[in-house]
């Protein structure tokens, strides 16, 4: 066997202490398949002294992450401090500056320095792999950069929150409102004590602005995506959606449109018979369309200490092989910049309207519509309380330039109680 692949951890929470147990559960097989022995030089974290469940004895220990990265004894970094920028993107620009791999985990750092970091790596014949940042144990960032690698990519479509689709799909199966199901999500670890980056959809963009990226070759645009999280959905949306044979989950959507590219995070109606639609709990799916493959679905844990170990081990293997892909599949200056498409394709969608129940208001709602050529599918209107009547419509398909316009009219007049809902109904 060939001269061992050196390797430094940054960080050893979840993920760097899974890592380095499964270095000690699978290392002879590991080394097996990589073709040369992968050996853990050395390891930084906060805090030297803190019992992490597994054996560092062996491995050198530094306190400054940018010091182990120069280490001479070090060819490759794993990066799992989590960060967007601090101390783990010094690491990496260190590592990579000095010639030396990088794989991380971190998908903050990459969808906002993506672009800086892959040019820096390529400059200095380095590689950057991130297969754990995207859908966690789910190769999927592997299966876009080289087993469809020949495809024209047509869209890529992702449940990419764990926790947001095991708050919607708890609210549906025990009929639980989102807030009650959200503090009980806390309690069991689900979900963070600050969970905004999670229900807010903004840990789903950045794994959704990596993959567009890489679909489209096009530079990693975070801005760009239209993010909206889940916060909104309530009880009333998810049993209108099932009995319109949907369920609702936070759908990432990323597609070339004429207009440009088209980013989006937002919670959506799918079919509940789709492969999407029958995704349950903490599980990540992962839907790439090809325009010589078609419809391919990846499915598997998005997170957790196992997962993504394994993910990012498979990272390692690959650099160790000596398997040489860019970042973000294309080299960096290559990605071009993308112009933003601003209304998307049309689709239906369904709205929930708070109502005052006063004669008229649904006359109101149907002019605005009207006004803006979107026709009505269906709707139904619950009792009405005290706190007004509840109005769900579906409509045909329509722009969404269109349709904000409508219901802008609408939050102006003075039959609407509350800002209305608007959910996209998504053709998967
Ligand atoms: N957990 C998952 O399931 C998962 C899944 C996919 C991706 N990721 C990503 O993986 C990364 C790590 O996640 P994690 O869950 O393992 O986080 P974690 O449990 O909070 O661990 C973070 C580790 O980084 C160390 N650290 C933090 N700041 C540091 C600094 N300034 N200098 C040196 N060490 C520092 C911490 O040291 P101490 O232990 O001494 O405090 C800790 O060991 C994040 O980017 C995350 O987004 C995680």
């Amino acid at each position: 066997m060939s001269h061992p692949l050196r390797i430094a951890i940054a960080g050893l929470g979840t993920v760097g202490a899974g890592i380095v147990r499964m270095m000690a559960t699978h290392g002879t097989t590991m080394a097996m398949r990589a073709g040369r022995p992968l050996e853990i030089t050395a390891v930084s974290a906060r805090s030297r002294g803190k019992d992490r469940g597994v054996d560092l004895s062996a491995f050198a220990w530094e306190d400054d992450p940018v010091a182990l990265a120069r280490r001479d004894d070090v060819d490759l970094v794993i990066e799992v401090m989590g960060g967007e920028d601090g101390p783990a993107k010094a690491l990496t620009e260190a590592a990579l500056a000095a010639g030396k791999h990088v794989v991380t985990a971190n998908k903050a750092m990459l969808a906002h320095h993506g672009q800086a970091l892959a040019t820096l790596a390529e400059k200095n014949d380095a590689m950057l792999r991130y297969e754990a940042a995207v859908a966690g144990g789910i190769p999927v960032m592997k299966a876009l950069t080289e087993g469809l690698a020949a495809n024209g990519i047509t869209r890529v479509m992702g449940v990419l929150n764990g926790t947001c689709n095991y708050i919607l799909t708890q609210m549906e199966e025990h009929g639980y409102d989102y807030e009650s199901v959200l503090s009980a999500a806390q309690e069991k670890g689900y979900a963070e004590a600050d969970p905004s980056f999670d229900v807010g959809g903004i840990d789903a963009a950045h794994k959704l602005a990596l993959l567009a990226a890489t679909a489209f070759g096009t530079r990693v645009d975070f801005d760009g995506v239209q993010t909206e999280g889940i916060e909104q959905i309530s009880l009333a949306d998810i049993l209108m959606a099932r009995d319109l044979g949907y369920r609702i989950k936070l759908l990432g959507v990323a597609q070339m449109t004429s207009e440009g590219l088209e980013q989006r995070m937002q919670p959506c109606l799918v079919p509940a018979q789709s492969a999407l639609g029958g995704l349950q709990s903490v599980t990540n799916m992962v839907v790439i369309e090809g325009d010589f493959v078609g419809q391919t679905v990846f499915q598997g844990p998005g997170a957790g200490e196992g997962p993504t170990a394994s993910a990012i081990l498979g990272d390692v293997i690959d650099i160790a092989r000596g398997l040489r892909v860019p970042a973000f599949g294309i080299p960096a200056d290559r990605l071009t910049a993308p112009n933003r498409s601003a209304d998307g394709a049309a689709a239906a969608y369904y709205l929930r309207l708070t109502l005052d129940d006063t004669p008229g208001a649904l006359a109101t709602v149907a002019g605005a519509l009207a006004a803006e050529g979107i026709s009505i599918d269906q709707m139904r209107q619950s009792e009405p309380d005290e706190n007004g009547a509840l109005v769900l419509i579906v409509t045909h398909e329509t722009g969404r330039a269109a349709l904000d316009r409508a219901l802008n009219v609408i939050t102006q007049s003075p039959v609407s109680l509350k800002a209305p809902v608007a959910l996209r109904i998504e053709n998967v």
